[in-house]
C-alpha cells in the first residue's frame, strides 16, 4: 500500500511519486516537451572535396586493403558532443577504394546510397548484381541489401556516401552482418538496374526539367526500398538565384557539377565540384549559381510528409 494519497504536502508528494518513475508535469524541465517553433540542434556546415580528397590520398598510403570498406571520413555536424552525424536523421562520408582492392561484402539496417566522384572501373555488388561506379553515378544500397565494392580501374576511386544512420539509432531497429563468403559473388550485371542511375541520364533528365523558383530544376531519383531518404538531382543554370525559403526537411546537398554560393542561415559557402553541404531544418537557404551547376540532394522531406511533420516557408529578402 503505497502513501501517495495521504501526502501532506506538494513538496512530499513530488518527492515520493519520484519513486514511481513519474515527474510531475508542472514542474519546469532542463528541456521543455514543447516549443513554439522548429529548430534544429545541428549547424549548417560545409566540406570541401579537395580537402577530403587528399586526406583519402593518405589514407590509401597508410590504411591496408584489410579496412578497405571503413577507409572514409565522417562529415560529422560541428556541434559539441557529436562525431557522427551531419544532420539530425542523416550521416555522410567521403569514401575511397584503390585499384585492384575490395571492399568486403556486408549488410545493415540502414539504407544508403553512392555519388560516385571520381572512378573509371570500379563497381558495386548489390544483391548479387554489379553496378558499375563510374563517375557521376548514383548507387543504392536500400537496407538490408548485401554490398561490397571493388574496382578494376587503374586509378584511386572516389565517391559520397549518404545513410539514414542517425535515424537508425533514433528508432533503434539497427543490425549489421558481414557476409559469409567475405566478398558476395556477382551473379549478374545489370546496367538497367533500379538501385543505379547512370550520369548520362541524370544529366539528360536535368536538362529537361522545368525551373523551379525555390528548387531550380528537380529530378526525383525513385527508390521506393529506401523511403527514409528523399533524393533528387537539381539543375541550376549559370546566373541562376532562388526564391530564398525555408522547408522542414533536414538536406545534404552534393555538387555534382558546376560552382556557387550559397547562404545557410547565417553562414555563406563557396561550393564546387564534389563539395557537400549540410542544411539543417528550418533554416533560410539561398543559392546563387556561377556556372551550369548540378546538384545532388538527399533529405528526410518525404519523411517528414509522411509524418505530417511538413512545412515550408517562402522568405523575403536578397537570394544571396
Ligand atoms: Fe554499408
Amino acid at each position: 500500500m503505497n502513501t501517495l494519497s495521504t501526502a501532506p504536502t506538494l513538496d512530499a508528494l513530488i518527492r515520493e511519486i519520484d519513486r514511481y518513475h513519474l515527474t510531475p508535469g508542472w514542474i519546469p524541465r532542463a528541456k521543455p516537451l514543447l516549443w513554439p517553433e522548429m529548430q534544429s540542434a545541428f549547424v549548417p556546415a560545409h566540406w570541401r572535396y579537395a580537402d577530403a580528397r587528399s586526406g583519402m590520398q593518405a589514407a590509401g598510403r597508410l590504411i591496408g586493403t584489410d579496412l578497405a570498406e571503413r577507409r572514409n571520413f565522417v562529415m560529422r555536424n560541428p556541434i559539441p558532443g557529436n562525431d557522427t552525424a551531419t544532420l539530425r536523421t542523416l550521416i555522410c562520408a567521403y569514401q575511397s577504394i584503390l585499384p585492384g582492392e575490395k571492399a568486403r561484402s556486408h549488410r545493415h539496417a540502414s539504407h544508403a546510397l553512392r555519388v560516385i566522384l571520381e572512378a573509371q572501373g570500379a563497381f558495386s555488388v548489390v544483391d548479387g548484381v554489379k553496378h558499375p561506379m563510374e563517375s557521376g553515378d548514383i548507387v543504392l544500397t536500400p537496407g538490408g541489401c548485401w554490398h561490397g565494392h571493388g574496382h578494376d580501374g587503374d586509378e584511386q576511386a572516389f565517391w559520397f556516401d549518404g545513410l539514414d544512420v542517425p535515424l537508425t539509432h533514433l528508432l533503434e531497429p539497427m543490425f549489421f552482418d558481414e557476409h559469409p563468403q567475405g566478398f558476395e559473388p556477382v551473379l549478374q550485371e545489370d546496367l538497367r538496374s533500379p538501385n543505379r542511375f547512370a550520369w548520362k541520364d541524370t544529366l539528360q533528365a536535368v536538362s529537361e526539367a522545368e525551373i523551379d523558383p525555390w528548387f531550380g530544376g528537380t529530378v526525383q531519383l525513385p527508390a521506393p526500398l529506401m523511403p527514409t531518404i528523399q533524393l533528387t538531382v537539381h539543375g541550376w543554370p549559370a546566373g541562376w538565384r532562388n526564391r530564398p525559403f525555408r522547408h522542414s526537411a533536414n538536406t545534404i546537398l552534393v555538387v555534382m557539377k558546376g560552382q556557387g554560393r550559397s547562404v545557410i542561415g547565417d553562414h555563406c559557402f563557396d561550393w564546387q565540384f564534389g563539395d557537400t553541404l549540410a542544411v539543417p531544418a528550418w533554416t533560410r537557404i539561398a543559392h546563387e549559381s556561377h556556372d551550369d551547376s548540378v546538384m545532388f540532394a538527399m533529405s528526410d522531406e518525404q519523411l517528414m510528409r509522411w509524418s505530417r511533420y511538413y512545412r515550408f516557408e517562402a522568405l523575403d529578402g536578397d537570394p544571396v
